[in-house]
């Protein structure tokens, strides 16, 4: 009997032609496995694909809710987003797909995992080294990273051996899906001067096309995590699926963003994340009620590093681990619900409220019922300024330069000179 390989199969080109060259290169059993993180795809169809091109077994996961739960959500209380801009959909799922591949391999008695990146990528890091951490003994195969086949050729190699080309109309991009967003690159894109055209768009109405009026949704939060919209519990996934529709049809959500990815490339990538980009706008505006400022200012330091690790394909670690146990008990009092207004490619927040708010009107308010004392100030001022005032006359008040220039920096003004006559 053959050893076996287990390949995350999307039902694309790609992995449709790995399916004979790892059985051709390897000799290896195929089996495919799809993973559903709401992509919404036809499922049937493309483990049918899976069968007729020569695939052992083809199994379909549904991870939406794993997906939401252990991947979406931690990010979206980090507030990650990659070089503030990308909210991480692709990068979340891999670190799930690997985690996948190694538990199928294993109840399969499998030697090998395989998946459909080349060798230029991110995703290829992230699948790799996942692997690496949960399974370290199973092969890891990149067929596209391996085989020097470009696009035609690749479709020649699979029509060839009688594999039905993709269900869907080719598209002249590369677009990678989930709940969390959709990811967009290839074609014209690589030119970063170009401006996506709006077939690059499938999720976002273009601005012409939104509705004239606005519409607002109420957030319900609970412990950093989005529980509820207009005061109905909803459940995670019905939660994002709806935010998409709603917040993408009114152009929601669109990033273009030239990123540097892991393998030392700047790449630009066109993403759409109507329910990431009103989720994460929503959530930092409770933190902002609900955090003390140095809370919310190392937080923003620990998104950052957050976003990185995701981003960098360090799922499986340690530092995840540490960094993950801060965010999480800064959210214990992120409870409340958040107002939003979707408008003309805009999602801004316009309320928000909270038991465990930190505003209190009554030292905020300039009307009456003001209990700020303000005879307290100058003497806290004093002590403030005092640093300032002995640093100002020791030491700026002193330079030749004056007390606003940086040494060095600036030329010296002299008198009588610095006036131009007019020839
Ligand atoms: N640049 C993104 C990342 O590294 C997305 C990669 C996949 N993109 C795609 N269009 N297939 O996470």
């Amino acid at each position: 009997m053959a050893d076996k390989v287990v390949l995350a199969y999307s039902g694309g080109v790609d992995t449709s032609a790995a399916i004979p060259w790892l059985k051709e290169k390897y000799g290896y059993d195929v089996i495919a496995l799809t993973f559903d993180v709401g992509n919404e795809k036809d499922f049937t169809l493309i483990q049918e694909k899976a069968l007729k091109a020569g695939a052992i077994k083809a199994q379909v996961v549904d991870v939406k809710d794993i997906f939401v739960k252990h991947f979406i959500f931690p990010a979206l209380q980090a507030d990650a987003l990659y070089e503030g801009q990308y909210p991480l959909a692709t990068a979340l799922s891999r670190p799930l797909m690997a985690k996948m591949l190694a538990d199928v391999a294993r109840e399969e008695g499998a030697v090998a995992v395989a998946h459909g990146c080349t060798g230029k990528g991110n995703d290829q890091v992230r699948f790799d080294v996942g692997i690496m951490a949960l399974a370290p003994d199973l092969k890891v195969i990149a067929p596209a990273r391996e085989w020097g086949m470009n696009r035609e050729q690749t479709i020649a190699y699979a029509l060839e051996r009688g594999i039905p080309l993709p269900v869907t109309k080719s598209s002249p991009y590369s677009i990678d899906e989930n709940l969390w967003g959709k990811s967009t690159e290839c074609g014209v894109l690589e030119d970063p001067w170009v401006e996506p055209p709006e077939d690059a768009f499938s999720w976002t109405r273009p601005l012409a096309k939104t509705p004239a009026e606005p519409e607002y949704l109420d957030i319900g939060f609970e412990r950093g995590l989005p529980v509820s919209l207009d005061g109905k519990a909803t459940d995670g996934v019905t939660l994002i699926k709806e935010l998409n529709r709603i917040a993408g049809e009114h152009g929601v959500g669109r990033i273009d963003h030239i990123e540097n990815r892991l393998v030392g490339i700047k790449s630009r990538e066109i993403y759409e994340a109507p329910a990431a980009i009103t989720l994460i706008k929503a959530h930092l505006a409770l933190e902002a009620m609900t955090l003390s400022k140095q809370q919310a200012r190392f937080k923003e330091r620990v998104a950052s590093e957050y976003a990185d690790m995701i981003y960098n394909g360090l799922w499986f670690t340690s530092f995840h681990q540490d960094l993950a146990a801060y965010v999480q008990s800064t959210q214990r009092h992120v409870t409340g619900v958040v107002r939003v207004k979707l408008w003309k490619g805009n999602s801004a927040v316009v309320g928000r409220k909270s038991p465990r708010s930190l505003y209190n009107f009554s030292l905020a308010t300039y009307d009456k019922g003001d209990v700020f004392d303000q005879s307290a100030s100058p003497g806290f001022i004093q002590i403030w300024g005092l640093p300032v005032k002995i640093q100002a006359q020791a030491q700026l008040l002193r330079q030749p330069e004056g007390p606003l220039s940086i040494p060095g920096n600036l030329p010296a003004r002299r008198k009588g000179r610095g006036k131009k006559k007019a020839i």
